[in-house]
């Protein structure tokens, strides 16, 4: 009887433990420490965090004192914040849904997701990184400078995923009588012209992204070629659709054929989210 007892407490207390032990993280002197509190870990400590507790931010953020906020259309990215407003992680989005879409395997996705993962998980090193060399007086050192310049290639690694991955998982079809084709009409003469601008663009030689930008200034639709995350972005744009044509993105199911991962691209549009973005 006692036994069963003592057996029934050591379980109750090894639920507790893993649950009070939400997060954790190890300092710089190595002492590790945990929180059920997101709130409580120290800045420069938080990506670590995330990494060592293996569990996703936004999954606790109903049950702990921290806000998800900022979750706009279809899902976009919700930032974390502390009680004072302030941007705690960038949390990596689960795209699970898209695994079984057609013309993409579970296996080059799954690669995908990773490598998106590695950008958010940059992304929130970065931010820590620079908010505490700021805090310590060390901002006009080289190192602040590379950091600073590097966070615009990790930063728009992740989002161009999130704009990428956001749209995807739909049935291609266009609405005709749509807001979105309506002024793909208008700025290039039509539909197919538009698709015919994107696609060709999307075959150019050499990696990179082709992002359908609206200017904010003029409302008018372009097609770009952005050669790396974080250059070359026009001012003042809003993507509204994201194409990865990195390899990574079709090498490993289509190898050279990337004109055939474009098609199975389109495919699989979400169109009306892509409409959703367009002001
Ligand atoms: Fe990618």
């Amino acid at each position: 009887m006692k036994r069963t007892v003592l057996l029934a407490l050591l379980v109750l207390c090894s639920v507790a433990v893993v649950d009070a032990e939400t997060y954790k993280w190890t300092d710089d002197q190595g002492v590790v420490s945990s929180t059920a509190d997101p709130a409580q870990i120290p800045s420069r400590y938080r990506s670590m965090a995330m990494k060592v507790g293996d569990i996703p931010l936004t999954r606790k953020a109903g049950t702990t004192a921290i806000q998800n906020v900022a979750a706009s259309e279809s899902g976009r990215s919700a930032n974390l914040q502390d009680r004072g407003g302030n941007i705690m992680a960038y949390p990596v989005k689960d795209y699970a849904r898209l695994i079984g879409m057609a013309g993409f395997s579970e296996a080059m996705l799954t690669n995908h997701f990773t490598l998106y993962q590695g950008y958010v998980t940059n992304t929130n090193k970065l931010l820590d990184t620079l908010e505490q060399m700021l805090k310590d007086g060390k901002a006009a050192n080289p190192e602040f400078a590379e950091l600073k310049r590097r966070l615009g290639w990790e930063f728009n690694g992740m989002r161009l995923h999130e704009y990428y991955f956001d749209t995807l998982g739909g049935n291609g079809k266009v609405d005709l009588n749509g807001r979105l084709a309506r002024k793909k009409i208008e700025d290039f003469g039509s539909v197919e012209a538009w698709q015919k601008d994107f696609m060709a663009t999307g075959a150019m030689r050499g990696i990179g992204w082709v992002v359908l930008y609206q200017d904010t200034v003029s409302g008018r639709l372009f097609n770009f070629w952005i050669n790396e995350h974080d250059q070359g972005h026009p001012a003042g744009c809003m993507p509204i659709l994201v194409m990865d044509v990195f390899e990574h993105a079709f090498m490993l199911d289509y190898g050279l054929k990337r004109a055939d991962y474009i098609e199975a691209f389109f495919k699989n549009i979400d169109w009306k989210a892509v409409e959703a973005r367009l002001k």
